[in-house]
């Protein structure tokens, strides 16, 4: 096994490169004081943090990020244990545009997190704070249940108009993502009589006892119990480490094919499920995707056997991947049953909603309900974005600079030592670190989650917030949004680059 010392000051100096022109005149990056308490943080399980994240104690002497800021003491002393992000990225925010965050010392950051994924047009864009203005100036309540609203109705049209036609109904659910899928579980389970649930490894649905129970990650749910029973889970045609150890379009083959099987076998053990969940392109799950031919094999499958396709768009949906939804990848053709959608859906508000076809409305009235089904003021600036993104096209936008992201991610993979893999569709793509040393059960190098959470620190030192996923959280993500520049992407991609370079030297991985 090779040294595992943490970057030192010194090291990291000597790989830093200067950054894009732009990134260059900015105030970039963490004040001295914060950079030196992260720079004193070590890896740990939930990101870096100074204290064991099962220890609520907020002492400042154990953890420096803490007294360099008022804001993130106050948190460390008065918020859930479970907290996260505060935790991983020890700045508060102040304010936000486009790509960018400022923090209370007026330091700014690349946002390439982009709050998961969901503001499809960077923070407070003019658009939408345009529409959340008129809207709150025009009289009309914030809030409705479910009931009629002329704001409503606006958004429906919106929405239908860049939906698939056969998914002709909406339900409106509690505004989260977790809610959208717990309520497609629901309506397939009436729909079909059936009791049982199809998953893939590596999917991720959200945090509700339902969702939970289709999560592949086991971090999370492996303390609990009285999850949502029946659940089954499906491999996932992941092309990087395919779990039948079988590369390329073969491996594909074989995953569909066992699928297949599933269903086939009078034997397979799993009772005919109400509903097969799956994404298009896996987020949290390390940005795995499924080809234009593992979707129409997954639709042929399934509806041959008569099992409604819930597609979870929440995280790659609204033009994200380069389609406007990622079920259509590159002309795929399918149309799924359900679509559940959430983070961009309401223009940065909290609005989920899922978009089904009619033959599975066969719920009656209140099967499911929630107080905060009727944000208008997530349908005014939801609709407003929905036009914006159909109307400009920017699924083709996405696309485009996403393949200059990818350009630059490939040069920064051909001279790393430690990324093994890139990939994704659109500005959702991911890059696996693996250990050179180390071998998995597929034969493959192991998932490498202290090099990317090294990653993760340097690049936040040199100011961009990323986010993790995949095995063993190896996997650092771009979720830019869709109105980043080309000079934005290269100075994001000039940060990373460093970073890696800082990382490999200091974890000793060169
Ligand atoms: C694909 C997918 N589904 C569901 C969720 C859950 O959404 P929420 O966190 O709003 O509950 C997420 C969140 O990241 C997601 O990426």
């Amino acid at each position: 096994m090779m040294s595992r010392s943490i970057v030192s000051r010194a090291a990291a100096a000597a790989v830093r490169a200067p950054v894009g022109a732009r990134a260059a005149s900015m105030n970039l990056g963490p004040t001295d004081a914060q950079a030196a308490a992260l720079d004193a943080l070590k890896p740990g399980k939930f990101g870096h943090v100074a204290t064991n994240p099962r220890d609520s104690g907020a002492d400042p002497a154990k953890c420096p990020s803490l007294a360099a800021n008022e804001y993130l003491l106050y948190s460390a002393r008065h918020e859930s244990n479970a907290r996260t992000y505060v935790r991983r990225f020890p700045f508060a925010i102040k304010s936000a545009k486009g790509c960018k965050l400022t923090d209370t010392d007026g330091k700014e950051y690349y946002d390439c997190k982009n709050v998961a994924g969901t503001l499809a047009l960077g923070h407070n864009h003019d658009i939408v704070i345009d529409a959340a203005k008129k809207f709150l100036d025009s009289g009309a309540p914030i809030q409705s249940l479910d009931m009629a609203t002329p704001e409503k109705k606006a958004y429906m049209e919106t929405l239908f108009s860049v939906l698939p036609q056969e998914l002709s109904k909406l339900h409106f659910c509690s505004p989260a993502g977790t809610d959208v899928l717990d309520a497609a579980v629901k309506l397939c389970k009436y729909a079909t009589g059936r009791r049982t649930v199809m998953a893939f490894h590596g999917g991720y649905h959200g945090h509700g006892a339902g969702p939970l129970a289709m999560m592949g990650n086991l971090g999370a749910k492996e303390a609990l119990t009285g999850l949502m029973s029946d659940v089954h889970f499906l491999p996932y045609p992941y092309a990087y480490r395919n779990p039948f150890g079988v590369d390329g379009e073969e491996g594909e083959k074989t995953v569909m094919k066992y699928i297949e099987t599933i269903f086939a076998d009078a034997e397979s053990g799993i009772p005919k499920p109400a509903c097969v969940v799956v994404e298009a392109i896996q987020g949290e799950g390390g940005v795995g995707a499924l080809s234009p031919t593992a979707l129409r094999e997954l639709r042929r499958i399934t509806a041959e056997h008569d099992v409604p396709l819930v597609v979870d768009e929440v995280q790659a949906g609204f033009c994200r991947s380069g389609d406007f939804w990622a079920f259509q990848n590159n002309g795929s053709g399918i149309v799924p049953d359900v679509v559940c959608m959430s983070k961009a859906a309401g223009g940065s508000m909290p609005l989920a909603v899922m978009a089904y076809k009619p033959e599975l409305d066969a719920w009656s009235a209140g099967a499911h309900t929630g107080t905060f089904r009727g944000n208008q003021i997530a349908f005014a600036c939801g609709k407003a974005q929905t036009d914006y993104l159909r109307d400009n096209k920017m699924h083709e936008r996405a696309a485009e600079k996403g393949a200059r992201l990818m350009g630059h991610l490939r040069d920064i993979m051909a001279e790393s030592s430690t990324i093994v893999d890139v990939r994704g569709r659109g500005l959702m793509l991911g890059v696996e670190f693996g250990l050179a040393d180390e071998v998995d059960h597929l034969g493959l190098p192991k998932p490498d989650g202290e090099m990317a959470g090294e990653v993760q620190k340097l690049a936040l030192r040199n100011g961009m917030i990323q986010e993790r996923g995949g095995r063993g959280g190896s996997v650092m993500r771009f979720l830019c949004p869709l109105i980043v520049e080309d000079e934005d992407i290269d100075a994001m991609a000039d940060i990373f680059r460093t970073a890696v370079k800082q990382a490999e030297v200091g974890l000793g991985r060169v």
